[in-house]
Protein backbone atom coordinates (compact mmCIF):
# COMPACT_ATOMS: atom_id res chain seq x y z
CA UNK A 1 0.00 0.00 0.00
CA UNK A 2 0.77 3.39 -0.79
CA UNK A 3 0.39 6.97 -2.61
CA UNK A 4 2.35 7.89 -5.61
CA UNK A 5 3.16 11.33 -4.76
CA UNK A 6 4.88 12.14 -8.34
CA UNK A 7 1.74 11.74 -10.54
CA UNK A 8 1.22 14.26 -12.72
CA UNK A 9 -1.26 16.80 -11.35
CA UNK A 10 -3.97 16.43 -14.69
CA UNK A 11 -4.23 12.92 -12.97
CA UNK A 12 -6.88 12.28 -10.20
CA UNK A 13 -5.24 10.22 -7.67
CA UNK A 14 -6.56 6.97 -7.46
CA UNK A 15 -6.62 3.44 -4.69
CA UNK A 16 -6.14 -0.02 -6.70
CA UNK A 17 -6.82 -3.16 -4.15
CA UNK A 18 -6.08 -6.52 -4.43
CA UNK A 19 -8.07 -9.04 -2.73
CA UNK A 20 -7.06 -12.75 -2.16
CA UNK A 21 -8.44 -15.75 -0.58
CA UNK A 22 -6.48 -19.25 -1.47
CA UNK A 23 -5.10 -18.91 -4.73
CA UNK A 24 -8.11 -16.94 -6.31
CA UNK A 25 -7.78 -13.19 -6.57
CA UNK A 26 -10.37 -9.89 -7.35
CA UNK A 27 -8.74 -6.89 -8.57
CA UNK A 28 -11.14 -4.12 -7.09
CA UNK A 29 -11.42 -0.75 -9.13
CA UNK A 30 -8.08 -1.60 -11.17
CA UNK A 31 -7.41 2.31 -12.59
CA UNK A 32 -6.62 3.75 -15.45
CA UNK A 33 -4.42 3.11 -18.42
CA UNK A 34 -2.11 5.46 -17.52
CA UNK A 35 -1.33 3.32 -14.51
CA UNK A 36 -1.43 0.02 -15.85
CA UNK A 37 2.26 -0.64 -15.68
CA UNK A 38 3.11 0.19 -12.30
CA UNK A 39 -0.35 -1.36 -10.89
CA UNK A 40 -0.28 -4.60 -12.47
CA UNK A 41 3.66 -5.04 -12.19
CA UNK A 42 2.54 -3.90 -8.39
CA UNK A 43 0.34 -6.48 -8.13
CA UNK A 44 2.50 -8.85 -9.91
CA UNK A 45 4.79 -8.99 -6.47
CA UNK A 46 1.82 -10.41 -4.81
CA UNK A 47 -0.19 -12.51 -6.83
CA UNK A 48 0.00 -14.92 -10.07
CA UNK A 49 -1.88 -13.00 -13.18
CA UNK A 50 -3.20 -16.65 -14.24
CA UNK A 51 -5.02 -16.25 -10.43
CA UNK A 52 -6.41 -13.24 -10.90
CA UNK A 53 -10.30 -14.50 -11.81
CA UNK A 54 -12.74 -11.38 -10.98
CA UNK A 55 -12.19 -7.31 -11.82
CA UNK A 56 -14.91 -5.61 -9.14
CA UNK A 57 -15.70 -2.23 -10.68
CA UNK A 58 -17.26 -0.30 -8.48
CA UNK A 59 -18.66 1.49 -11.17
CA UNK A 60 -18.35 2.44 -14.83
CA UNK A 61 -15.67 5.39 -14.78
CA UNK A 62 -12.65 6.15 -16.65
CA UNK A 63 -10.54 6.43 -13.38
CA UNK A 64 -12.05 2.93 -12.06
CA UNK A 65 -11.94 1.25 -14.81
CA UNK A 66 -10.45 2.47 -18.56
CA UNK A 67 -7.34 0.15 -18.46
CA UNK A 68 -10.00 -3.14 -18.31
CA UNK A 69 -8.95 -4.15 -21.73
CA UNK A 70 -5.17 -4.31 -20.85
CA UNK A 71 -6.46 -6.21 -17.84
CA UNK A 72 -8.21 -8.68 -19.56
CA UNK A 73 -5.27 -9.09 -22.21
CA UNK A 74 -2.48 -10.80 -19.04
CA UNK A 75 -5.56 -12.18 -17.16
CA UNK A 76 -8.46 -14.52 -17.93
CA UNK A 77 -10.65 -12.82 -15.58
CA UNK A 78 -14.49 -11.58 -15.53
CA UNK A 79 -15.21 -8.01 -14.64
CA UNK A 80 -17.94 -7.61 -12.03
CA UNK A 81 -20.37 -4.47 -12.75
CA UNK A 82 -23.70 -3.43 -12.17
CA UNK A 83 -25.84 -4.34 -14.90
CA UNK A 84 -27.03 -0.97 -15.81
CA UNK A 85 -23.01 -0.25 -16.73
CA UNK A 86 -22.46 -3.35 -18.58
CA UNK A 87 -23.23 -2.43 -22.56
CA UNK A 88 -21.18 0.53 -21.51
CA UNK A 89 -18.04 -0.90 -20.79
CA UNK A 90 -18.21 -2.93 -23.16
CA UNK A 91 -15.91 0.23 -24.79
CA UNK A 92 -13.27 -0.46 -22.52
CA UNK A 93 -13.42 -4.57 -24.16
CA UNK A 94 -15.41 -6.40 -21.82
CA UNK A 95 -17.96 -8.57 -23.67
CA UNK A 96 -21.10 -10.62 -22.79
CA UNK A 97 -19.17 -13.36 -21.82
CA UNK A 98 -16.65 -12.25 -18.96
CA UNK A 99 -19.24 -9.80 -17.75
CA UNK A 100 -20.80 -10.59 -14.48
CA UNK A 101 -23.82 -8.52 -14.51
CA UNK A 102 -25.20 -6.87 -10.66
CA UNK A 103 -28.85 -6.68 -10.31
CA UNK A 104 -29.91 -3.24 -8.23
CA UNK A 105 -30.33 -5.21 -5.24
CA UNK A 106 -26.37 -6.46 -5.12
CA UNK A 107 -25.62 -10.24 -4.12
CA UNK A 108 -23.29 -12.82 -2.21
CA UNK A 109 -20.66 -13.45 -4.52
CA UNK A 110 -18.73 -16.93 -4.28
CA UNK A 111 -14.93 -16.17 -5.16
CA UNK A 112 -14.03 -19.09 -3.87
CA UNK A 113 -14.74 -22.71 -3.11
CA UNK A 114 -15.35 -21.68 0.77
CA UNK A 115 -15.10 -17.89 0.23
CA UNK A 116 -17.76 -15.22 -0.48
CA UNK A 117 -17.99 -11.26 -0.15
CA UNK A 118 -21.20 -9.30 -0.04
CA UNK A 119 -21.88 -6.81 -3.42
CA UNK A 120 -23.64 -4.19 -1.60
CA UNK A 121 -25.97 -1.19 -3.58
CA UNK A 122 -24.62 2.51 -3.07
CA UNK A 123 -26.87 3.81 -6.03
CA UNK A 124 -26.44 7.15 -6.82
CA UNK A 125 -23.17 7.92 -4.59
CA UNK A 126 -22.29 9.14 -7.39
CA UNK A 127 -23.05 6.94 -9.86
CA UNK A 128 -26.72 5.62 -10.45
CA UNK A 129 -25.01 2.14 -10.70
CA UNK A 130 -22.38 2.36 -8.13
CA UNK A 131 -21.54 -0.91 -5.49
CA UNK A 132 -19.94 -1.51 -2.55
CA UNK A 133 -17.85 -4.60 -1.57
CA UNK A 134 -17.63 -6.36 2.12
CA UNK A 135 -15.27 -8.50 3.17
CA UNK A 136 -16.67 -10.55 6.20
CA UNK A 137 -13.31 -12.13 7.15
CA UNK A 138 -11.32 -8.72 7.41
CA UNK A 139 -14.90 -6.67 7.43
CA UNK A 140 -13.31 -3.89 5.49
CA UNK A 141 -16.27 -2.44 2.98
CA UNK A 142 -14.76 -1.17 -0.53
CA UNK A 143 -16.94 2.12 -0.95
CA UNK A 144 -15.83 3.17 -4.43
CA UNK A 145 -16.53 6.84 -4.96
CA UNK A 146 -17.91 7.00 -0.86
CA UNK A 147 -15.29 8.21 1.18
CA UNK A 148 -13.17 9.96 -1.34
CA UNK A 149 -10.72 13.10 -0.97
CA UNK A 150 -8.85 14.70 -3.16
CA UNK A 151 -5.52 15.62 -1.56
CA UNK A 152 -3.21 17.85 -3.33
CA UNK A 153 -0.13 16.37 -3.89
CA UNK A 154 2.05 18.86 -1.74
CA UNK A 155 0.09 18.19 0.99
CA UNK A 156 0.31 13.99 0.67
CA UNK A 157 4.47 15.08 0.03
CA UNK A 158 4.68 17.44 2.95
CA UNK A 159 4.23 14.29 5.23
CA UNK A 160 7.66 12.39 5.62
CA UNK A 161 6.15 9.28 4.65
CA UNK A 162 3.17 9.68 3.00
CA UNK A 163 0.44 7.70 4.98
CA UNK A 164 -2.76 5.71 4.07
CA UNK A 165 -4.78 5.96 6.85
CA UNK A 166 -6.89 9.32 8.05
CA UNK A 167 -5.04 10.23 11.44
CA UNK A 168 -7.01 13.58 12.01
CA UNK A 169 -10.87 13.35 10.73
CA UNK A 170 -11.47 17.16 11.27
CA UNK A 171 -8.47 18.14 8.87
CA UNK A 172 -9.83 15.74 6.25
CA UNK A 173 -13.22 17.04 5.92
CA UNK A 174 -11.52 20.31 3.57
CA UNK A 175 -9.95 17.51 0.81
CA UNK A 176 -13.68 15.27 1.22
CA UNK A 177 -16.75 18.11 0.88
CA UNK A 178 -16.28 19.73 -2.47
CA UNK A 179 -16.38 15.92 -4.10
CA UNK A 180 -19.61 14.69 -2.33
CA UNK A 181 -21.68 17.75 -2.28
CA UNK A 182 -20.68 18.18 -6.08
CA UNK A 183 -20.36 14.50 -7.57
CA UNK A 184 -23.80 12.93 -5.31
CA UNK A 185 -26.97 14.13 -6.06
CA UNK A 186 -29.36 14.43 -3.18
CA UNK A 187 -29.94 13.14 0.47
CA UNK A 188 -32.02 9.79 -0.27
CA UNK A 189 -29.53 7.27 -1.36
CA UNK A 190 -27.42 8.67 1.48
CA UNK A 191 -29.37 8.25 3.79
CA UNK A 192 -30.52 4.19 2.28
CA UNK A 193 -26.98 3.76 2.20
CA UNK A 194 -25.78 4.87 5.58
CA UNK A 195 -28.81 2.71 6.68
CA UNK A 196 -27.72 -0.57 5.21
CA UNK A 197 -24.30 -0.34 6.09
CA UNK A 198 -24.86 0.98 9.88
CA UNK A 199 -26.08 -2.74 10.23
CA UNK A 200 -22.53 -4.12 8.95
CA UNK A 201 -19.69 -4.67 11.33
CA UNK A 202 -17.20 -2.72 9.63
CA UNK A 203 -13.65 -2.22 10.65
CA UNK A 204 -12.28 0.06 7.84
CA UNK A 205 -13.97 1.62 5.01
CA UNK A 206 -11.85 1.77 1.72
CA UNK A 207 -12.43 4.10 -1.03
CA UNK A 208 -11.10 4.70 -4.02
CA UNK A 209 -9.39 8.24 -3.92
CA UNK A 210 -7.58 9.29 -0.81
CA UNK A 211 -7.25 8.04 2.67
CA UNK A 212 -8.59 4.62 4.20
CA UNK A 213 -10.80 5.35 7.53
CA UNK A 214 -9.51 3.01 10.12
CA UNK A 215 -11.34 1.16 12.83
CA UNK A 216 -14.69 1.72 14.31
CA UNK A 217 -14.70 5.06 16.02
CA UNK A 218 -13.38 6.67 12.12
CA UNK A 219 -15.58 4.44 10.66
CA UNK A 220 -18.27 6.02 12.64
CA UNK A 221 -17.02 9.69 12.57
CA UNK A 222 -17.44 9.49 8.47
CA UNK A 223 -20.16 7.94 8.85
CA UNK A 224 -21.95 10.64 11.13
CA UNK A 225 -19.76 13.63 8.88
CA UNK A 226 -21.37 11.75 5.46
CA UNK A 227 -25.35 11.73 7.43
CA UNK A 228 -25.04 15.69 8.01
CA UNK A 229 -23.41 16.97 4.88
CA UNK A 230 -26.19 18.11 2.32
CA UNK A 231 -25.79 16.65 -1.65
CA UNK A 232 -26.47 17.83 -4.85
CA UNK A 233 -24.83 21.23 -3.97
CA UNK A 234 -23.09 23.18 -6.80
CA UNK A 235 -22.57 26.85 -7.03
CA UNK A 236 -23.51 28.67 -10.05
FE1 LIG B 1 -16.56 8.11 -9.97
FE1 LIG C 1 -13.51 7.85 -8.60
Amino acid sequence: MGKDVDRPDYIIDTNQYLLIHDDVATIIDPGGIEMFSSVSSAFAGEVRMSNVKFIFSSHQDPDVVSALALWLSITDSKIIIDRIWSSFISHYGAKPNNMIMVEDGGMKFNMAKDYAFDIIPAHYLHSPGQLNLYDPISKILFTGDIGAALIPKEDLKSKRRPNVFVKDFDNHIKYMEFFHKRFMPSNEPKKIWIDRVSKLDVEMIVPQHGLIFKGKDMVNRFLNWFDSLNLGIYSK
